[in-house]
């Protein structure tokens, strides 16, 4: 299985700032990126980003999207919208989306449901916050997170993406150490081989923190086939030094 290496730009950039990254990217990448690589960007620079990636192997994933198909939903951004940019991924459920938006495991349930009707590929973000590390309840966390898209996307769970982000690795410069990950990746391919028998071809991206100096030891893992990447990803230079980590 490829891995997958995909940049969350979160709320970053702008129309200058994109070009000169995207152009980098491509450039690093040479035609022939050896695993899969996506960037993640705000819905308004879709069209721009599309038309930068045109014929060269960088993928385009969204942020989020609607659980709705269509209607009186202000501000909303429907997954058939997101088709119509060349988006192929879509991050769901991100833990800034469920603590700032209230995204709670139904809600990122059904996003996921949508994102998977138009052809896209869900990123399905899980993770516990420090609060629940600390108390021990890491499994049960990720594993009820988890469990609700399961149970709303029936067999269709082998075409998802996971990514495990510890809360309280997220932008912060901590990461969980590489045999941490692998545990809990451990744990949700058990949960999901009891859902499906195509676990095994569902990418468990590990996200947090991960850079250009650790991205090695981690994707050397059994069961991290890939990352999820905030800060490093707004870097070239490191961006695609994890994406060479990844080949
Ligand atoms: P980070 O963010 O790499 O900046 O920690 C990861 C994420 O939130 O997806």
């Amino acid at each position: 299985m490829k891995k997958l290496i995909a940049g969350n730009w979160k709320m970053n950039g702008s129309l200058a700032a994109n070009d000169a990254l995207v152009r980098e990217l491509v450039r690093g990448l040479d035609g022939n990126a050896g695993c899969t690589v996506a960037v993640c960007v705000p819905a308004p620079y879709l069209a721009q980003v599309q038309a930068l990636r045109a014929g060269t192997p960088l993928e385009l994933g969204a942020q989020d999207v609607s659980e709705q198909a269509e209607g009186a939903y202000t501000g909303e951004v429907s997954a058939a919208m997101l088709k119509e940019f060349g988006v192929r991924y879509v991050i769901i459920g991100h833990s800034e989306r469920r603590q700032y938006h209230g995204e709670t495991d139904a809600v990122v349930a059904d996003k996921t449901k949508a994102a998977l009707a138009a052809g896209i590929t869900p990123i399905v973000c899980v993770g516990e916050t420090l609060v629940q590390r600390d108390a021990g309840r890491t499994v049960d966390i990720v594993k009820r997170q988890m469990a609700a898209v399961i149970h709303t996307n029936g067999h269709c769970i082998s075409e998802i993406v996971v990514a495990y982000e510890p809360v309280w690795a997220i932008g912060t410069g901590k990461t969980a150490s590489p045999d941490e990950v692998q545990q809990v990746h451990a744990v949700l391919r058990a949960q999901l081989k009891a859902a499906t028998s195509h676990a095994d071809r569902v990418r468990i991206l590990y996200g947090g923190s991960m850079n250009a100096a650790n991205a090695a030891s981690l994707l050397a893992q059994p069961d991290i086939d890939g990352g999820l990447i905030g800060g490093a990803s707004l870097k070239a230079p490191d961006f695609l030094q994890i994406v060479r980590a990844a080949r």
